[in-house]
């Protein structure tokens, strides 16, 4: 494959092929010397129209321990506030020779569009309300380093599913890789098409708990919100909120996950976050590695790959 868009694109060998590659890199991360020169000679660009923390430096981390050359845009402080298109910039990216194009925009489909206008791997690392395919890898990979194989496994995603690109690409990875999801959510905080999504939808998060193997908390991500959707922070966190209560009445194994960043005293208690069975920081280090995956199996071979499967955009 020459792109990663979607989790949806991803079949089961695939996805097992990112984990496993990602577990041999890990072990190299290990070692007294952790840089690869897998990529030397590559440009990987990171095209950051929205804010982040966790994946715009993890990206740029794993490009430059596989000696790739790296460039970052930001589009606070270029042309885009003067008015420039994105496909404006993807060209003059490009113009500077880009192998990989690493895009975050507030705009779902953004990443689909620009894979029409440039030559080289698009990866998106997170469209909008969409998708956010390196954010569920990285998550089953943690998933599987804790718990072993996902077949089966329980897992249960709790918040603001209607605005969460997180939610959706791990709903679809996790149904690839076997487990099973239920969402859970204020009614209003649901999207109208999640009846056809892979999953199962609860509104009780007290009688899902005892079942779950894996509880993964989500932000409320009041920036994309008018009031209307939203119950007031005390009552959303009577319901919603992973609290120490609700935390002892998981399963001894279970894990305790949250794609950051986080409120925490809305979804998640601040004990909640720090205990032992949260892998909210494992999350990030493993964040490093499962995109060096990505970047070493679109990237890697030995001409970039040209041509391709995404039809041009206008
Ligand atoms: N999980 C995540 O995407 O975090 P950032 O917005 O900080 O990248």
């Amino acid at each position: 494959k020459r792109h990663l868009i979607s989790a949806a694109d991803l079949t089961r060998d695939d996805a097992l092929l990112i984990l496993d590659t990602a577990e041999e890199l890990s072990r190299i991360a290990d070692r007294p010397i952790k840089k690869l020169p897998t990529l030397r000679g590559r440009t990987v660009v990171n095209l950051f129209f929205e804010d982040s923390t966790r994946t715009r430096i993890s990206f740029e981390a794993a490009a430059k321990r596989l000696s790739a050359d790296v460039i970052n845009f930001s589009a606070k402080g270029s042309s885009v506030s003067k008015g420039e298109s994105l496909k404006d910039t993807a060209l003059t990216l490009e113009a500077m020779g880009a192998d990989g194009v690493v895009i975050r925009h507030n705009a779902s489909g953004a990443p689909h569009r620009l894979a029409g206008w440039v030559r080289g791997s698009v990866v998106n690392a997170g469209d909008g309300t969409h998708e956010h395919p390196t954010q569920a890898l990285l998550d089953a990979y943690t998933m599987r380093r804790r718990l072993g194989d996902l077949d089966g496994r329980r897992v249960t995603i709790v918040g603001d599913i209607l605005h969460s690109r997180v939610a959706r690409s791990n709903v679809l990875l996790l149904n690839t890789l076997g487990a099973e999801v239920t969402l859970v959510a204020p009614p209003t905080l649901f999207p109208v098409s999640v009846d056809t999504w892979p999953c199962e939808v609860a509104y009780d998060f007290d009688a899902v708990l005892p079942k779950s193997d894996v509880v993964m908390m989500l932000r409320v991500q009041q920036e994309r919100m008018t009031a209307a959707y939203f119950p007031t922070v005390r009552e959303y966190s009577r319901r919603y909120g992973l609290d120490a209560r609700r935390l002892a009445a998981l399963q001894d194994h279970a894990i305790v996950m949250h794609p950051g960043p986080m409120n925490r005293g809305v979804e998640i208690a601040a004990e909640v976050a720090d205990s032992p069975r949260s892998t909210i920081v494992e999350q990030v280090a493993n964040g490093v590695t499962v995109r060096m995956a990505v970047l070493y199996l679109l990237l890697g071979g030995s001409e970039p790959a040209i041509g391709g499967d995404v039809t041009p955009a206008g």
